[in-house]
């Protein structure tokens, strides 16, 4: 985020932060402690399939006990009901967690509340070594990123890519079969392995949304996903948790309106058109295979083609007496479903306790995400009841647990693998058609709401499009069996899989202003004609643009020349460090060999850059950049922390003003109103070249 400029000393252990470099999301790191406990931190993440090694950890692991240090956290209650769950027996080591499972979910968050509510950086470090040799390793995994994210004094730290830390989740079983094979065949000595891997749409030809796959199973696009359901679980409390400052609602509605968006947009790419509506009482059309694996060995479940939805068949003769209802599941999501609905077209929410909220008083998409997502701030969490973890459950075509513990949750029932299923896009569609509904009845902006008198956008340039696919290679060591006297370092295996990237571009906007302005400019990018080429009308496309770029800018009087790199972005960050790079570097910066220099990107989540622009076509595909000057409008919510160098969850930071998300196309457009002189629809065309194309022709500069 650019207007960030200044560092501030939050805490002691990043006093020593320094900026650098252009982009101004770089920062260097050389304090002692920082680095020490960045390590100890990353030491917890390796191989957490297999219990921990190293000796003095596993000392800490045997002796450390958390009812007799009850004081050394801050909140006995949460201890007391840790500690009571834990008597009665937690998700054993070895068994498959997804914290869509109630009693998985139980565990998860009192598991996540010891880490938060631990008094100082050596509980939690004690408790973490405790629970990485006691506690489910998904379980674990899940509770301490969680903590560590949502904690005063670790949220500065690097989260290690999830897609190396858990490769189960993000590559074939044969890309695993193969390492694990690698691995048999060692003899000793350092040595790398590569494995080629290819997406599930090159060998299974189960319907044509397959041959999305490139797209829907990015380690990028999914690590994204996971890293967002970190920072806003949809289990918090906002008020327990400070989440209030960020729209969370809202932000529900506008990370899945996005996700639908952007997706749209590869789509189009590919000659497919928007995602396909289906109905519950009609066999779902789009069957799924996932070609994943869990590490006990376990395939996911799959769902065929023309899969029947409904309780009377596809859960025919299997335990329906599970607590979560999940038996259920077919009629759970049309109750909710319906209840929404009827809500929105009423204009009021019931609260438990039978009050009424009115929805249309100002623009309540807060209360109606909340509701929606029936996280713990929803007025009414069991009336509006939790839709899409049910739809997961119903569509992922997941099998009725008999035992609790004994679970096999589908793709769509972890957040590391949820997009790659097509179903994903189908479900959520159907959850935004009810925010979609709900702001078809605002009144559409007025002509003053969207104009900024004096300003005019004079012309729009950018450089030439074209994305490419290139190698991305990623260490999956992790998903192979180490023996406790095996040298870690030494034994390396990659997968080397081909990703979506663009060339980087830059682009330009002549903006005449008739005096000084303070201003936010707001960047989309958007479909111009749908799958067969006929051109799409404002309604038709409008809800599929993808925001690129928002940020503050001081418009001087007279002619101005706003020029923004791809690198800059505000929502896109590149990919995350290695681990063994990580790691690497932060002992050469223990050494004072080489300071630790990262991207501050690197300390929160963002989409990933590679996707910043759908594939487009060989030929060339036409899109448009949609860019808007309005006048700065101060966030409504309490400045607190308003200069943290890092995003930091509860702070707003997701957001620079106070327009709605998604402003202007998230309501109804009247198109006399919408031609305002202060915004600019411009075509662009995105090629798609091999990268030897792409190489041979930079030579001669004329792509
Ligand atoms: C302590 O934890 C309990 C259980 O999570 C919670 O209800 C309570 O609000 C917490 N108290 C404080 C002071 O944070
Ligand atoms: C990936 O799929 C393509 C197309 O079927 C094939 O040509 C290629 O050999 C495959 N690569 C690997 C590593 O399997
Ligand atoms: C271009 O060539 C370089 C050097 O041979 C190679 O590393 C790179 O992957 C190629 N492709 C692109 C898109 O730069």
């Amino acid at each position: 985020m650019k207007i960030v400029v200044i560092f501030l000393c939050l805490c002691g252990s990043i006093s020593s932060l320094q900026e650098y470099g252009v982009g101004q999301r770089k920062f260097k790191v050389s304090d002692k402690l920082f680095l020490e406990r960045q390590r100890d931190l990353l030491d917890l993440y390796r191989n957490v399939n297999q219990l921990d090694f190293d000796e003095n950890r596993q000392k800490i692991a045997k002796s450390y006990a958390i009812e007799a240090n009850v004081d050394a956290y801050v909140n006995s209650t949460a201890v007391k009901q840790f500690v009571s769950y834990y008597k009665l027996g937690l998700l054993p080591r070895g068994e498959i967690f997804s914290i869509f499972y109630y009693e998985h979910r139980l565990q998860a968050i009192s598991l996540f509340k010891l880490f938060y509510y631990a008094r100082d950086f050596d509980t939690l470090y004690k408790t973490a070594v405790w629970a990485r040799n006691n506690v489910n390793e998904g379980l674990f995994l899940y509770a301490f990123s969680t903590a560590l994210v949502h904690r005063d004094d670790t949220f500065t730290f690097v989260l290690p890519p999830i897609y190396e830390i858990y490769p189960f989740y993000f590559y074939n079983s044969e890309d695993l079969e193969k390492a694990q094979r690698y691995k048999q065949a060692y003899s000793g000595g350092a040595k790398t392995y590569t494995i080629y891997s290819n997406y599930s749409g090159y060998y299974l030809n189960l319907n044509k949304e397959q041959s999305l796959s490139y797209f829907l199973e990015d380690v990028g696009l999914n690590a994204f996903y996971y890293y967002c359901n970190i920072y806003y679980p949809f289990w918090m409390d906002g008020d327990e948790f400070k989440l209030k400052n960020d729209r969370r609602g809202e932000q529900y509605y506008y990370l899945y309106q996005q996700l639908l968006a952007r997706y749209y947009l590869e789509r189009l790419s590919n000659d497919f058109g928007e995602v396909e509506f289906f109905n519950y009482d009609e066999p779902f059309k789009y069957g799924y295979y996932s070609s994943l694996r869990y590490p006990t060995g376990l395939a996911f479940p799959n769902r065929p083609n023309y899969a029947p939805l409904s309780e009377t068949r596809a859960n025919f003769g299997q335990s329906w007496t599970y607590k979560s209802a999940f038996g259920y599941s077919y009629s759970r999501v049309q109750d909710f479903e319906r209840r929404i609905s009827d809500t929105i077209d009423a204009g009021f929410a019931f609260t438990k306790s039978g009050k009424l909220v009115d929805l249309y008083s100002s623009d309540q998409i807060n209360v109606l995400g909340n509701m929606i997502e029936s996280n713990p701030d929803s007025v009414n969490p069991r009336y509006y009841g939790p839709w899409d973890i049910y739809g997961r459950h119903l569509l992922g075509y997941s099998y009725q647990p008999l035992d609790k513990y004994k679970v096999a949750p589908s793709a769509l029932e972890h957040f590391e693998t949820a997009l790659r299923d097509p179903a994903f896009y189908q479900l959520y569609k159907k959850i935004l058609m009810q925010f979609f509904k709900y702001k078809i009845y605002l009144p559409p902006y007025t002509y003053n709401e969207l104009n900024f008198p004096g300003v005019k956008i004079e012309k729009f340039e950018v450089d030439k499009l074209f994305t490419y696919f290139d190698y991305f290679d990623s260490d999956v060591t992790n998903a192979v069996y180490t023996p406790p006297n095996f040298q870690w370092d030494n034994f390396k295996v990659k997968v080397r899989q081909q990703r979506l990237n663009h060339k980087p571009f830059t682009l330009k906007i002549y903006v005449n202003s008739d005096k000084v302005n303070d201003a936010v400019v707001r960047l989309f990018l958007g479909p111009k004609y749908d799958e067969y080429g006929r051109k799409l009308t404002m309604t038709e496309k409008r809800l599929n643009f993808v925001e690129l770029d928002t940020f503050r800018y001081k418009l001087q009087s007279g002619e101005n020349v706003i020029e923004r790199t791809s690198r800059d972005f505000y929502w896109y960050v590149p990919d995350k460090t290695s681990y063994r790079d990580l790691y690497k570097k932060i002992l050469g910066a223990l050494d004072n060999t080489e300071s630790l220099q990262l991207d501050s990107s690197e300390a929160f989540y963002g989409f990933p850059n590679r996707l910043l622009l759908p594939k487009g076509k060989r030929e060339g595909q036409v899109f448009q950049f949609y860019v808007i000057i309005n006048p700065y409008q101060a966030p409504g919510r309490q400045e607190v922390q308003q200069d943290y160098y890092f995003h930091r969850v509860g702070t707003g930071m997701n957001y620079i003003d106070n327009y709605a998300f998604g402003f202007p196309f998230d309501r109804t457009i009247v198109s006399y109103d919408f031609k305002v002189p202060n915004s600019k629809f411009q075509d662009v065309t995105i090629y798609h070249k091999s990268s030897d194309d792409l190489n041979s022709s930079q030579a001669q500069n004329e792509p």
